[in-house]
């Protein structure tokens, strides 16, 4: 007699076939109908008396069909108060409860305390893989959060509601983003509690006879030929400077004499209009004195008019357009330059486009005895002015 708690499922299983067949009792499809369908309580009730569900102890498996071992099961498992319409849910929930198990971690089980639930959940896991592989791969699938979840969960050992973790959390040591003084200081007091020695920079190398400094004999004559540039530049530029201060400084000076001389009125600076041209002494019967045209643009004339002798001054201006004529000695006439009147002696015009006589100034004996000229007076010949005596003096 082999020993059932040595057994594994499948020889148990093959055991029971092998033993209700020889019982003739009912066939393996009876018992797994009565596995899937029956209720628990109707088919084996008199084939197993209540006796296995109260009996705690061992059972002796050999003698039992599949259906008993089955009934006896799931009497064993709701056995702590379940009812037995509820069995169909406690071997799901055991079903359930054996897939961690199956998951954890490879313990050799002691088959002889293995429930039925336990021992069909082991069989399913490792007797049955042609018939549903399916169903192999549920469990598979399932076992793999479960094994992983105990892994994940020692993390979380620590305080779990959120004021407890935000503590946590801002009493870390996590190393955070800190100002660079913060950061200074601490390096410093890292070094100082590590006892890390004071850098300490190597010597330059010596320099290369090309890299070495000028000999003291060519830097004067490079200062001095520096210092000359300096000098002609600095003339340069002081010149420069000098150059366009005395240009502005000339002309701010010119445009202050501008300015002055804007401030004075033009006024033209005319010969007086009286003045002296000797004594009537001095001046010959037929004379004409032509020295008082220039400054004064008078000819002094002693010449008889209208059978009397008279000094008279003619004024030295033509009456056609006003152009200045001259005294013809030769001709004994004053001929005008520009269209070519002519005027004798008398000043009477004679030819030309002349419309009249020349004009006569005022004259008269000064005190002094001399001729006196006064130009702001005039006479007319056309008007019959040459008849006032203040328009000649009888000689
Ligand atoms: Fe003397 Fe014309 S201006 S002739």
């Amino acid at each position: 007699m082999v020993d059932p708690s040595k057994m594994s499922v499948e020889e148990i299983l093959a055991y029971c076939r092998q033993a209700d067949g020889e019982n003739g009792g009912g066939s393996a499809a009876e018992g797994a109908s009565s596995e899937e369908s029956s209720p628990p309580a109707a088919a084996p009730a008199p084939k197993t008396p209540s006796a296995p569900k109260a009996a705690s102890g061992p059972m002796d498996r050999s003698g039992m069909s599949v259906a008993d071992m089955l009934a006896a099961a799931r009497s064993a498992d709701s056995a702590g108060g379940e009812t037995g319409g509820e069995t169909a849910e406690a071997d799901d929930e055991a079903e359930e409860e054996a897939v961690p198990a199956a998951s954890g971690p490879a313990v050799p089980m002691d088959r002889s305390k293995m429930s039925v639930a336990d021992m069909l959940a082991a069989a399913r896991g490792e007797g049955k893989p042609a018939a549903k592989p399916a169903a192999k791969a549920k469990p598979a699938a399932k076992a793999k959060p479960a094994a992983a979840k105990p892994a994940a969960k020692p993390a979380a050992t620590g305080p779990k509601d959120t004021a407890s973790i935000l503590a946590a959390a801002r009493t870390s040591a996590k190393p955070g983003p800190i100002p660079k003084a913060e950061a200074k200081a601490r390096a410093k007091e890292q070094g100082k509690a590590s006892g890390k020695p004071k850098v300490v920079a190597p010597p330059m190398p010596e320099r290369p006879a090309y890299a070495q400094p000028a000999s003291a004999a060519a830097a004067p004559a490079a200062e001095d030929r520096r210092g000359f540039m300096a000098t002609v530049f600095g003339a340069f530029m002081g010149s420069a400077i000098a150059v366009g201060f005395s240009s502005l400084a000339l002309t701010h000076l010119l445009w202050l004499l501008g300015l002055a001389r804007f401030m004075f009125p033009n006024i033209l600076t005319e010969p007086p209009t009286r003045f002296k041209v000797g004594f009537p002494d001095n001046y010959s019967t037929g004379q004409v004195e032509t020295k008082f045209k220039a400054q004064f643009g008078v000819w002094i004339v002693r010449y008889e008019y209208q059978g009397e002798s008279q000094i008279y001054a003619l004024k030295s201006v033509c009456t056609h357009l006003g152009c200045t004529p001259n005294w013809l000695e030769g001709e004994q006439k004053f001929k005008c330059p520009c269209h070519g009147s002519g005027f004798y002696k008398d000043g009477i015009n004679f030819e030309g486009p002349a419309p009249r006589p020349l004009e006569r100034y005022a004259i008269k004996l000064s005190d002094d005895g001399q001729l006196e000229v006064d130009k702001s007076r005039k006479f007319n010949e056309e008007l019959g002015q040459w008849s006032d005596s203040a328009s000649f003096y009888t000689v």
